[in-house]
């Protein structure tokens, strides 16, 4: 089969012939329709975190996928052979045409979404739904902040909270204020305009973090005691937690089948849709990269600010695999 590989950290990725996996009897072959980039494909590529993020190489990157089952292990009873299907992985990446997967760790994909809308799904929808409700306890009629709500991950918090009963307010850059307000945010805070911390009345039950650095530090400020700091992109100061008599902690996504089918239904029932900013061909995953990391500078050696690279649309960026 094709597929994308990385040979050395930092290194190109080359579009390669590799042997078609097999699978474990808990196992299902998918053929790939599409599959969706995520910063931590570029981060673990990159080697910079080598040490928590460890990688074999060559390796084939690639978190989440869309696809029809082809084969299934002698265990599986929940999938068939042509069923449509999309979810995370558990081992080899997706950047390929078939992958192995754990059938644990997918669902039936929503029917009427495309297999390119479908693979944008998982990881973003699933963190989101975890940091809210997992980890942040939000209840109906609490109010929650989102930090950097209008990217992949907080654009689902804020339909999730939204459609949960919570008041939702996003910090998020200005012009995507309107956008913000027609998914479900009562209130947006242009980060680049106001310290949210300095324009807030009132302190909130859950803070979630998708953003880091001096915005966390400060989201201790507003919330209620007794609230939950939840990030998804650094560790939360425990020590900070506790003199602000608040739970922090950072999340590490645990994909479920069970929480994919219940985000499927919201999807299939027009409760919550997904966006996609990009698709790009499998073989063209070098320019989707460079799309990528227009805002990750420094990772992966591609400047921010190189010529021809696209502005920023809301949702994935997806590669179309077949
Ligand atoms: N822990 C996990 O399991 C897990 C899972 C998935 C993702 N993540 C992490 O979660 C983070 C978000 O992922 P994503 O896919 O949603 O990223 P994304 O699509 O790139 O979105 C990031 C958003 O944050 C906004 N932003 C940047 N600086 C901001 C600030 N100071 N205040 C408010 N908003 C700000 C950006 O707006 P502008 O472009 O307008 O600046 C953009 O809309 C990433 O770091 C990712 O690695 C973690």
């Amino acid at each position: 089969m094709k597929a994308v590989r990385l040979l050395e950290y930092g290194g190109q990725l080359v579009f390669d012939d590799v042997p078609t996996p097999t699978i474990a009897r808990d196992e299902v072959l998918v053929q790939i329709k599409s599959t969706a980039v995520n910063h931590l494909d570029l981060v673990e590529a990159s080697g910079t975190a080598r040490q928590i993020l460890p990688i074999d190489l060559p390796w084939i990157p690639g978190h989440e996928f869309s696809g029809v089952v082809e084969q299934i292990g002698r265990d599986v009873a929940a999938f068939a052979p042509g069923d449509a299907v999309f979810g995370t992985t558990t081992g080899m990446g997706a950047y390929a045409e078939y992958l192995a997967v754990k059938a644990a760790a997918i669902a039936r994909k929503p029917s009427n979404l495309s297999f390119e809308e479908a693979a944008s799904v998982p990881v973003a929808a699933q963190t989101a739904w975890e940091g809210l409700f997992t980890h942040g306890h939000l209840e109906k009629g609490q109010t929650i902040l989102i930090h950097g709500g209008a990217g992949a991950v907080g654009a689902y918090a804020v339909r999730l909270a939204s459609h949960a009963g919570a008041t939702v307010i996003a910090t998020a850059s200005g012009d995507d204020e309107a956008y913000l307000k027609s998914i479900g945010a009562s209130r947006v805070i242009d980060y680049r305009e106001a310290q949210f911390e300095k324009v807030l009345r009132e302190k909130v039950d859950v803070v979630f973090d998708l953003v880091g650095g001096d915005t966390q530090k400060r989201s201790f400020l507003v919330l209620k005691e007794g609230g939950y700091l939840v990030s998804a992109v650094q560790p939360v100061s425990q020590e900070d937690a506790a003199r602000h008599l608040v739970s922090g902690m950072m999340m590490r996504l645990t994909p479920s089948a069970d929480m994919l089918g219940r985000i499927a239904r919201l999807l299939e029932d027009g409760t919550i849709r997904t966006d996609v900013a990009t698709v790009y061909a499998l073989q063209d995953v070098a320019q989707a990269w460079k799309h990528m990391a227009w805002n990750l500078p420094g990772v992966h050696r591609v400047s921010p600010s190189e010529p021809g690279t696209p502005h920023r649309k809301h949702g994935k960026i997806v590669l179309r695999v077949a």
